[in-house]
Parts: structure tokens; C-alpha cells; sequence
């Protein structure tokens, strides 16, 4: 718990008694139990943020699709309105200590952008990042699968291996880095600087955010020189009916967005999952028996123990009315992914993993990769690459063991974030 401890947000934590913030041990430690006793006292409670910011915790399944569909909740803080006119972005800058210059960075993300900007710009990466694009990767996907996988017991220390080193971060950040255009070399420092962003410690974001920004820009200035069939080629050519086109700096945040939400998340879906089969020795068994059921598996699993439990802050561009709860504009409200995937008012019996699980009449019956117009560009890879790596897995190694007992195994202590710091396997 050292992030935790250092963390300079510690200070926030039991400031407002009634009112949970998302940093509190006892959250972090057990989200499932401490959001669905949330969950429990209503679909809207008010909560407080990493950085105290006081929020409203979206709770339940049907609300939590609610908020997420509604467009009177924008991503864009510019929206927040917590009085002193200071926006929550100009806040980031100043606790990492960048210059305003990066705000624009901060603001050119396709996660901080509404309708129409939003639009224009996803419309513009969909036809770049195409579902063909992705279903022709998949034998590539298993061909890295298989060449890390064959490469596993080499990793093996006092009989142990660490799944996470080296199986569920290696194959995404792979997978991700050859469709953007990454070069091979350069991938150790991308999985570095991915660390540094996700942690909440404003030095690792100073030095972090800068630097790949930087290697961006210049990695844009190479292929201008000579496109190729990467994605970064297909961003630059793209453009709207209108020949609208991306710009450099939506472009670097693109590219920015894509590497780190492309790897970071698909590897601690694949480390969870892992996990979670392996303590529910009938759920392994079945998958074992048919794979077939592998794409029903990944859904449920990333129902079950999603790496990403609750979703960005939206904030209310007038009043609203959420489940008889009236946020007022500028309010913060955060959905809360994991409280909704296990809302037993839409799931029969949500604390049980079951691999056989039928989605309920949709398509995608959870909301793990999130909800609405920013639900994940990437879910259809990241549900690829979890398909391939537990398939691939189980036929390299089907006696497979949890080389620790189960309660040993440790959690990163990030808010919204579900991930394990290591996952020793014994491979038999
Ligand atoms: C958005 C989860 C994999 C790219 C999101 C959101 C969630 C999410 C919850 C919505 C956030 C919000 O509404 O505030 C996940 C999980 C993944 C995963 C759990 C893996 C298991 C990926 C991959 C990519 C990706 C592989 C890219 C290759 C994105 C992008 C957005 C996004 C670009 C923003 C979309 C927008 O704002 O329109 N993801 N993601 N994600 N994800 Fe993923």
C-alpha cells in the first residue's frame, strides 16, 4: 500500500463523515462490498473524490446507464462548477506542476470532449480504428500469445511465474504498440510512462505526461515523412466528408489515449481473470470443457472483476433530476461500474461467477466498458485479446495453479482501478 501511503490525497480521507471518499482503505481494499453497501442506501449518494471534490456516486445498473446516456452530463470539466472558478483541469496542472501550455493536451482528449467536438473526433479515429481492422488482427494476437506463452517457464523463479510480467501486460502493450506504430524498442519506456500515469504521485506525472508527448510529436513528424499501414498513418489520413482532419495535438492525445487505455486495462482483465478462474475451480473446469464458451467467459468476467470500476467525473450542465435526486449544475457525478455490474436488481445472484452467464436480451449486459456515446472504442479488442489470452492460456498450460494462496495476492490502491501488483502462477 506504499502508493497509498505517500499519496499526498491521504489528507482528504473521513474530512466530510458521512460523505465516503473513493480513497478510504476500506473502499479500496473491498469495492464490492463497500460500493454495494452504497448501492444499498440509494441509486444517487453523495460521496467526495480523490481530491475532495464532493461527487455523486451513480450506484445501481439501470441508473448508472441513465446518467451515462445523458447528455446534460458532460465530460468536459470546464462544466464544474465548485465556485471558486478554478476548473479541475487547471488543478492537475498546478499539482504536477506544468505549464498551461499542457492544457490543451488535457483538453484535446477524446474523454474530455462533448458533442459536437466529441463526435467529429470519434467519427474521424472509428474510421480508422474499423472493426475489420481488428477482427484481421486476431491471428496475430495469437501468434504473440503463443510465442510469450512458449517463453513462460523461462520466466520461472522457485517454481513460480509472474502471469502479469510477463504474459498480461506484454501481450496488450504489444498488440496495442504494432497497431499504432510504436517501435519494438521503445515499448519498455511506454509500459514505464504507463505506470507513472496511472499513479497518483504528481512527480511521475511531471516527468511522464511531458515526455511522451514529446516522443509523439516526433514520432507524427516521422511518419508524416513516410506514411506506412499503421494506425498513426491512418489517423493522418484521415478526414471528414468536409475534409476536416485531426490536428497534431489531437492526434498526440489520440495516440496517448489509445497506448495507455490499450494496455494497462486489457492486462489486468486478463491478470483478474485469471485469478478469478483459478479460485473457482467448476468455472475453470467448464471453460476447460468448451471452449466455445470463451466469449461469454470474457463478458462475465469483466462483470465480475473488471479492471476499471467506475468511470471518469461528468458534470451537470444544468439541474438535473437523477432517481428523485436533484443535481445542481456544475455538480460532479461518477458512475460506479463495479456497484452497478453486481446490482441485484438486474443481475440474479451477481456475487457468483458464472462463465455461462446469458447476457439479458443485449448485446453487452454490464457496463464495464462503460455506457453511451463514450463507451469504450476499444472493447471489441480488448474482448479479442481476453478471448485469446485465457483460450491460449488454458491450452499452453491446462493444469495451471495459483502458485500463493488466494488471500496473499496484493491490489494496486487506486480508486476505479481493480488490479493485482503480481500474479505467481505454478505452470506444472
Ligand atoms: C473508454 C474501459 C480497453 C480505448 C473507456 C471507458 C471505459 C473503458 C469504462 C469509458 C470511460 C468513461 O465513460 O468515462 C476499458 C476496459 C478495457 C479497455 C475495462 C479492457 C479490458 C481499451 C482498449 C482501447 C481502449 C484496448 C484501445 C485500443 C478507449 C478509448 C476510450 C475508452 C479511446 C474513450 C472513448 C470516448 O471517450 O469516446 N474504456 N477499456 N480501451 N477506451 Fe477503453
Amino acid at each position: 500500500m506504499t502508493e497509498l501511503a505517500e499519496s499526498p490525497f491521504n489528507q482528504n480521507i473521513g474530512k466530510h463523515p458521512g460523505e465516503p471518499n473513493v480513497m478510504e482503505p476500506a473502499l479500496l481494499a473491498d469495492p464490492f462490498t463497500g460500493y454495494g453497501e452504497l448501492r444499498e442506501q440509494g441509486p444517487v449518494v453523495r460521496g467526495r473524490f480523490v481530491d475532495d471534490t464532493p461527487v455523486w456516486f451513480i450506484t445501481r445498473f439501470e441508473e448508472a446507464r441513465e446518467a451515462l446516456r445523458d447528455q446534460r452530463f458532460a465530460n468536459d470539466p470546464k462544466f464544474a462548477g465548485n465556485g471558486n472558478g478554478e476548473s479541475p483541469t487547471s488543478r492537475m496542472l498546478e499539482m504536477m506542476g506544468l505549464p498551461e501550455h499542457y492544457r490543451e493536451y488535457l483538453a484535446g482528449s477524446i474523454l474530455t470532449m462533448d458533442a459536437p467536438d466529441h463526435t467529429r473526433l470519434r467519427r474521424l479515429v472509428s474510421r480508422a480504428f474499423t472493426a475489420r481492422k481488428i477482427t484481421d488482427l486476431r491471428p496475430r494476437v495469437e501468434e504473440i500469445a503463443d510465442t510469450l506463452l512458449r517463453r513462460l517457464p523461462d520466466h520461472a523463479e522457485n517454481g513460480a511465474v509472474d502471469l502479469i510480467q510477463h504474459f498480461a501486460y506484454p501481450l496488450p502493450i504489444t498488440v496495442i504498440c504494432e497497431l499504432v506504430g510504436i517501435p519494438e524498442a521503445d515499448r519498455p519506456q511506454w509500459r514505464t510512462w504507463g505506470s507513472q500515469l496511472i499513479s497518483v504521485q504528481p512527480e511521475s506525472l511531471r516527468e511522464a505526461f511531458p515526455a511522451m508527448i514529446e516522443y509523439i510529436h516526433e514520432l507524427i513528424r516521422e511518419r508524416r515523412a513516410a506514411l506506412t499501414d499503421d494506425l498513426l498513418s491512418e489517423l493522418i489520413r484521415v478526414h471528414d466528408d468536409d475534409g476536416s482532419r485531426l490536428s497534431d495535438i489531437e492526434m498526440v492525445t489520440m495516440v496517448l489515449t489509445l497506448v495507455l487505455a490499450g494496455h494497462e486495462t486489457t492486462a489486468h482483465l486478463i491478470a483478474n481473470g485469471t485469478a478469478a478462474l483459478l479460485t473457482h475451480p467448476d468455472q475453470l473446469r467448464l471453460l476447460k470443457s468448451d471452449p466455445e464458451l470463451l466469449p461469454r467467459a470474457v463478458h462475465e468476467l469483466m462483470r465480475w472483476c473488471g479492471p476499471v470500476q467506475m468511470t471518469r467525473l461528468r458534470y451537470a450542465v444544468e439541474d438535473v433530476e437523477l432517481a428523485g435526486v436533484r443535481i445542481a449544475q456544475g455538480e460532479a457525478v461518477l458512475p460506479l461500474l463495479v456497484a452497478a455490474n453486481h446490482d441485484p436488481r438486474h443481475y440474479a445472484d451477481p456475487a457468483r461467477l458464472d462463465v455461462t452467464r446469458q447476457p439479458a436480451g443485449r448485446a453487452e449486459n454490464h457496463v464495464g466498458f462503460g455506457h453511451g456515446m463514450h463507451y469504450c472504442l476499444g472493447a471489441s479488442l480488448a474482448r479479442q485479446e481476453g478471448e485469446v489470452a485465457f483460450g491460449k492460456l488454458l491450452a499452453h498450460y491446462p493444469d495451471l495453479t495459483l502458485a500463493v494462496e488466494p488471500d496473499t495476492l496484493q491490489r494496486i490502491p487506486l480508486p476505479g482501478n481493480w488490479r493485482l501488483t503480481a500474479l505467481p502462477l505454478g505452470l506444472n
